[in-house]
């Protein structure tokens, strides 16, 4: 099969359509089977749930070429299982994680051309996402739904790849507590987009975000889970129930206790503690790991002893083991990798 005429190391973060995508509908108590199509767009009732309350959910994942020329996802089925407590939350039909497989399976085999090879550095990003499809005026759940999967060729998600980041102290909030932080709900994403754009026009990559309640402890940012690094080598990395549970981070602290022999702490993290760390990381499926040069807040900035320049050494290797064991040159715990083709 011949792969697309693309400069795949010249990728940034972007959408880009691909030939197939995969669709299912649900109506009246049931899915449908689900197919591929060809037709990039979507046509619902103007009184769609989606489109008045925004009832919808996503997930995001990649599909990487391994050194073998084997095409396999990262741990899909956690992707499928959080789609389900994100539907669950938002009174959504949960998709089964057979036919969440199914989807991937079908969707990136017929899309085999797209799929970045082995060492380019760019990555087939998966959007799987669930929708209210059917009318609604009062507020209420829709009463049909729809399932859709698409990819897209993706490179680094911020600019510069893994330089690191200027990070800027929120005066916003991403997620009450209680409320719909610890799942992938559009919403919390449309809320963010403000404060995201203050934050770009002052000069910053991204916000971090202290928790709700009480303000002093750091949550995550828009898009990505925090890790730090101790002066003595310990990952250290916030526990709340208001943030997202990133695979990345769980897999992270996989790595680092069972693989590397780290020392792993999830807990509050006060902000008070953060000029303390030796390192900072961004981590998610998007960002990967991505360093944190400064953090700017109301008062002053908090310059990372790692430095504006490069990754630091804790941080790189935790990197390198995890695209290891994505890329397949580093043998990783059993089940994380789903081969596709
Ligand atoms: N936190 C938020 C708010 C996210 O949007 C993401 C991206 O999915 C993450 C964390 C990282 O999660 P994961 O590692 O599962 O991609
Ligand atoms: C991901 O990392 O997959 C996400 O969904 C984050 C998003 C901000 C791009």
């Amino acid at each position: 099969m011949e792969k697309k005429n693309i400069e795949w190391s010249k990728l940034g973060f972007g959408y880009m359509p691909v030939d197939y995508r995969f669709v299912a509908h649900w109506k009246d108590g049931s899915w449908d089977e689900g197919g591929l199509t060809k037709d990039a767009t979507v046509t619902i009732s103007e009184s769609a749930g989606v489109l008045q309350y925004a009832q919808t959910c996503f997930e995001g994942l990649k599909v990487y070429t391994q050194k073998n020329g084997d095409i396999v996802a990262f741990r899909p089925d956690l992707n499928a299982k959080r789609m389900q407590d994100s539907a669950d939350r938002l009174l959504m039909p949960k998709v089964s994680e057979e036919m969440f497989l199914r989807a991937l399976d079908e969707m990136v085999k017929a899309n085999a051309a797209w799929v970045p090879p082995y060492g380019s550095g760019a990555t087939l990003y998966i959007r799987p996402f669930l929708f209210g499809s059917g009318p609604v005026i009062g507020v209420a759940p829709a009463p049909e739904y729809e399932f859709r999967m698409f990819a897209t060729p993706v490179g680094p998600y911020f600019k510069g790849g893994v330089k690191p980041i200027k990070l800027l102290l929120s005066a916003y909030d991403r997620a009450a507590p209680h409320g719909t932080g610890d799942i992938k709900a559009g919403l919390n994403y449309a809320m963010s987009l403000y404060p995201g754009d203050y934050a770009h026009k002052h000069g910053f990559s991204e916000n971090m975000y202290l928790d709700a309640a009480t303000r002093t402890y750091v949550e995550e940012t828009g898009g990505a889970n925090f890790i730090f690094i101790t002066k003595d080598g310990k990952l250290v990395t916030p526990k709340s129930s208001t943030i997202l549970p990133s695979i990345t981070r769980r897999s992270i602290l996989v790595v680092a206790a069972e693989m590397l022999g780290m020392e792993v702490e999830e807990r509050k993290v006060p902000f008070t503690e953060v000029k303390d760390f030796a390192e900072i990381g961004l981590c998610g499926t998007a960002a990967v790991i991505s360093p944190v040069g400064s953090i700017t807040y109301d008062g002053g900035e908090i310059l990372v002893p790692s430095g504006m320049d490069s990754m630091g050494p804790v941080l790189t290797k935790l990197r390198e083991t995890i695209t290891g064991i994505q890329e397949g040159t580093i043998e990783g715990p059993a089940g994380w990798i789903h081969k596709i083709c």
